[in-house]
């Protein structure tokens, strides 16, 4: 299996995770504190929707664990930064799909595939290897739980459906007016739901994580109160 990354701009310092439902501002979270803290910041979903990209582009039926197996040997995953953004960003067999990888033909199939367990092996053992020197805010559904237990500090973040609704829809209507509020919030639903059932690793709260409810405070708030709990956090590691 060829599943490797390679992240550059390593610091020695924590793991901060970022759990949640779908669309409740993580990665938008996760970005802001790596670049206040001078963190790598490692989109784990980015892994999955990569994964399912390669899958659908090459017709693989996940449904057959020897097809996914072969298929997972041909796929190698990196992340590079973005010398523009600084932020980064998600390469499969050498081809920046950053941005592909956000259309909702992906976004339907992707909670699917992330509930293989070859594929989650995959992905875990690679999310690990990026952690080992710390210095990273690395955002997913089981990063906390499952992929860094022993982190000095776990956010998990949640918010209103209908606000999370209206933030995907805004987001993914600039790239395509076609999309419709029905389409997106039946995704979202969809994805929550397989996400928190799912046999392995679902989606959930870890027991000593914090919780960080956006409803109704400003990006510029939820960074604060962030900020805090990882000052407080690099004091005590
Ligand atoms: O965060 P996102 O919406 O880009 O994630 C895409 C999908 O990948 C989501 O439906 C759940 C899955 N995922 C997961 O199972 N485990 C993670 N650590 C991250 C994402």
């Amino acid at each position: 299996m060829d599943c490797g990354i390679f992240v550059s701009g390593m610091d020695k310092k924590i793991i901060i995770t970022i759990d949640g439902w779908s669309s409740c501002g993580k990665s938008t979270l996760a970005k802001q504190l790596a670049r206040e803290l001078g963190y790598v910041y490692i989109d784990s979903g980015a892994m999955y929707r990569a994964i399912t990209l390669y899958f659908l582009r090459n017709h693989i039926d996940w449904t057959k664990p020897e097809l996914v197996k072969d298929a997972l040997d041909h796929i190698h995953l990196e992340f590079h930064p973005n010398h523009k953004t600084g932020q980064s960003e998600i390469y499969l067999n050498e081809e920046n799909v950053e941005y592909v990888i956000r259309d909702l033909v992906v976004a339907e199939k992707v909670s699917d595939v992330a509930a293989i367990g070859a594929v989650r092996s995959c992905a875990v053992a690679q999310q690990q290897k990026m952690g080992r020197r710390k210095g990273i805010v690395m955002d997913g559904r089981d990063i906390g739980t499952v992929v860094f237990p022993d982190a000095a500090l776990k956010i998990f973040m949640t918010a209103d459906k209908e606000i999370r609704v209206q933030r995907r829809f805004k987001e993914l209507y600039e790239k395509n007016p076609n999309v419709t509020i029905e389409e997106v919030r039946h995704n979202l639903e969809m994805r929550d739901h397989i996400d928190s059932h799912r046999e392995i690793s679902p989606l959930r709260q870890a027991d000593d994580a914090l919780i960080l409810d956006n409803s109704t405070i400003s990006e510029k708030e939820q960074l604060s109160l962030a900020l805090n709990w990882a000052a407080e956090r690099m004091g005590k590691a």
